[in-house]
């Protein structure tokens, strides 16, 4: 039932958008059940990306691009009965991943699944400091909501700097929600050189052109359960910055 207050479709349930001078009406927000709503609303979505969808996702120009929406688009229709029940978004800054990957979440939650957005770096912190008597509830709270979240959006995979401690405890998220089969969705702007192909690598060169890779920032066995557990989707390599084209265009 569309909310007759709805600020977005006024009540009229569509919500009409201009893309590339095209308008087009998709369902609004504000038709799905409440328990969606529930979910939607205390799944951690960033404001930036509340409104995050395949619909106001522009690929028009590169079929590379397309592609990649298509297989989230299928993921999230055919969810569970997916191969992997997993994604991983990998790719450059600015290419869309979190929004895809918010998008998969949001499909996901309109279908009744239970999801939960988390930013990696702010969950690291959370744990950590909920070893901290004086840490209040929410943070004591986010790493059993996290291992047990019937689907886990882990955004931008890797952005902390490793250290035993961050390695083991991502490593037993991973392996937890991989044990029990539950599915994490990720996003990772850290480039992952296969570790044969790779060759000899020093990490403590530090030379300018060694960026470091996603077994560097996680750890060798979270990785590995990683891409056993997900579907790896690469973003092209031709795909601008979007931010940074928007502040052109702008
Ligand atoms: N193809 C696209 N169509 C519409 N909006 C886009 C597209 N690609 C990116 N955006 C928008 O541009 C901004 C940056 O995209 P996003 O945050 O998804 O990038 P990212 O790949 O996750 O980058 P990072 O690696 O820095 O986290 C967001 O506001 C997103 O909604
Ligand atoms: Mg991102
Ligand atoms: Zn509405």
């Amino acid at each position: 039932m569309p909310d007759p207050a709805c600020p977005i479709c006024r009540g009229s349930g569509w919500r009409v958008e201009e893309r590339n001078g095209i308008s087009g009406a998709t369902r609004c927000e504000c038709t799905v059940g409440d328990i969606q709503r529930q979910t939607l609303q205390y799944s951690g979505l960033p404001a930036l990306y509340q409104n995050a969808s395949l619909d106001n996702f522009d690929a028009q120009a590169n079929p590379a691009l397309q592609t990649v929406m298509l297989i989230v688009r299928g993921y999230a229709r055919e969810f569970p009965n997916v191969e992997k029940p997993g994604l991983l978004l990998i790719g450059e800054p600015g290419t869309g991943k979190t929004h895809l990957a918010v998008a998969a979440l949001r499909m996901l939650i309109s279908r009744g699944y239970n999801g939960l957005f988390f930013d990696y770096q702010n969950l690291l912190q959370k744990i950590r400091s909920s070893y901290d008597p004086a840490s209040g509830s929410g943070d004591r709270e986010a790493y059993g909501t996290a291992l047990d979240a019937e689907v886990l959006l882990l955004d931008d995979l890797g952005a902390h700097r490793i250290t035993d401690w961050v390695e083991d405890t991502v490593t037993s998220l991973i392996t937890h929600r991989c044990n029990h089969k539950k599915p994490i969705i990720a996003t990772t702007n850290l480039p992952d050189h296969d570790i044969q192909s790779a060759g000899p690598r020093d990490r403590s060169a530090g030379g300018t052109d060694y960026k470091r890779s996603l077994i560097d920032q996680i750890g060798m066995r979270a990785r590995s359960r990683l891409f056993e557990m997900c579907r790896v989707v690469r973003m092209p390599a031709q795909v601008e910055d979007y931010r940074l084209r928007k502040a052109r265009i702008n």
